[in-house]
């Protein structure tokens, strides 16, 4: 039977984000998976700056030119995450006090990390997650210093670096009606002073019950109106419950120590395994819809152990959000996602 990449191929890329571990090639068995189901990769870490550019006048290489060959031996487009992001900074970068500062830092940064994969890597989140949920835009160091004028700016760098690279922007619940109308206005207003925006990435984040159908369709079709590429860069699906939706006494015990808050620490029951096979489904069903305005579908890892939701917003959860168990099984959902393929 066919993988996933192989049954998607004709529609869209269909991508995963790797651990350093995973670009290892350690285990034999996790990376025939890899090459066998995904033609796209994603750093989950390693290329964000932290890691990239530990202090001012010194880059580290090693693991993103490991992760770079990897995709290169492979075969894979390989996407670039991240340029600029408030998050997962080196600590020195949190101390850029003013646009002098902070101009040169931009230049150096993205001129220099970019040029080096000039021809290697495929695309780039450009900017990652510059938004808050109203749709204003989020306080950072970048805001601080330069003011929103570091949006452009960081796109403009970007294409001079590497005209032929997709460059995008990056941020999750953008599918939400007032973050979306933020992401579109800010889109228009870099492309209007001048940058080059190539795509919007949907991270995907998401729930078995949001965001609607609706609202997943009406955002590939208000961003790819917008003349852009339209990317789902960090899929996944919590199937467990959020704290900050408890209600009444269990407020007080919103985190760790609430049973309630972990409730399958051995196994997801079938009920709920067909209910993230379901969710799944009618996704792909509509991204198959629109695979015409959809380049990548990227997964946030390939298997649940190694899904960064066992550890948020609670640590030490067992969650189910991917298409492949801890022991790299097929779950229900996999199938359900490659049935939509076969029965046509
Ligand atoms: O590497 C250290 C390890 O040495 C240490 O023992 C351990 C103790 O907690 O921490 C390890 O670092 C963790 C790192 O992941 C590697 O596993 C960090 O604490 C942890 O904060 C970090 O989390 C990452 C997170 O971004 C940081 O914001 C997740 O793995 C990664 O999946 C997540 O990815 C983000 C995307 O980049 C942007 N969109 C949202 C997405 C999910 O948050």
């Amino acid at each position: 039977s066919l993988t996933l990449k192989e049954a998607y191929k004709n529609d869209f890329l269909i991508g995963t984000a790797l651990s350093a571990d995973q670009i290892g090639e350690k285990n034999r068995k996790e990376d025939s998976l890899i090459k066998k189901e995904f033609n796209a990769i994603t750093a989950e870490n390693i290329m964000k700056s932290m890691f990239m550019h530990p202090q001012k006048d010194k880059y580290d290489f090693t693991l993103s030119d490991k992760f770079v060959a990897y995709g290169k031996k492979n075969n894979m487009f390989v996407h670039g995450h991240t340029l600029i992001w408030h998050s997962q900074l080196a600590p020195w970068m949190e101390k850029i006090a003013d646009s002098t500062e902070m101009k040169a830092f931009m230049q150096d940064h993205i001129n220099t990390i970019v040029s080096k994969y000039k021809g290697k890597i495929n695309s780039w989140d450009v900017v990652n997650e510059a938004l808050n949920e109203d749709g204003t835009l989020r306080k950072s160091v970048f805001l601080n210093t330069l003011g929103e004028k570091y949006l452009v700016d960081a796109f403009k760098l970007a294409a001079k670096a590497d005209p032929n690279v997709d460059l995008y922007y990056n941020d999750y619940n953008i599918e939400e009606p007032a973050k979306r109308a933020g992401a579109i206005a800010l889109i228009k207003k870099i492309k209007a002073q001048g940058g080059k925006v190539d795509g919007v990435g949907i991270q995907g984040h998401w729930r078995l019950g949001s965001p609607s159908l609706e609202e997943i369709e009406k955002s590939i079709l208000e961003y790819s109106a917008l003349g852009i590429k339209v990317a789902f860069t960090e899929l996944d699906i919590t199937v467990l419950p959020n704290p900050w939706d408890l209600k009444g006494a269990d407020v007080n015990q919103k985190f760790e120590g609430n049973p309630k808050m972990n409730p399958y620490p051995e196994k997801l029951p079938d009920s709920v395994q067909k209910k993230l096979a379901d969710r799944y489904a009618s996704i792909f069903k509509l991204f198959l819809k629109h695979k015409d305005k959809i380049s990548r579908v990227t997964f946030w890892g390939v298997h649940d152990k190694q899904s960064w939701l066992n550890d948020w917003p609670i640590k030490g959860r067992t969650n189910y959000p991917l298409l492949f168990d801890t022991e790299l099984k097929h779950k229900e959902a996999y199938n359900s996602v490659l049935e939509l393929k076969s029965s046509k």
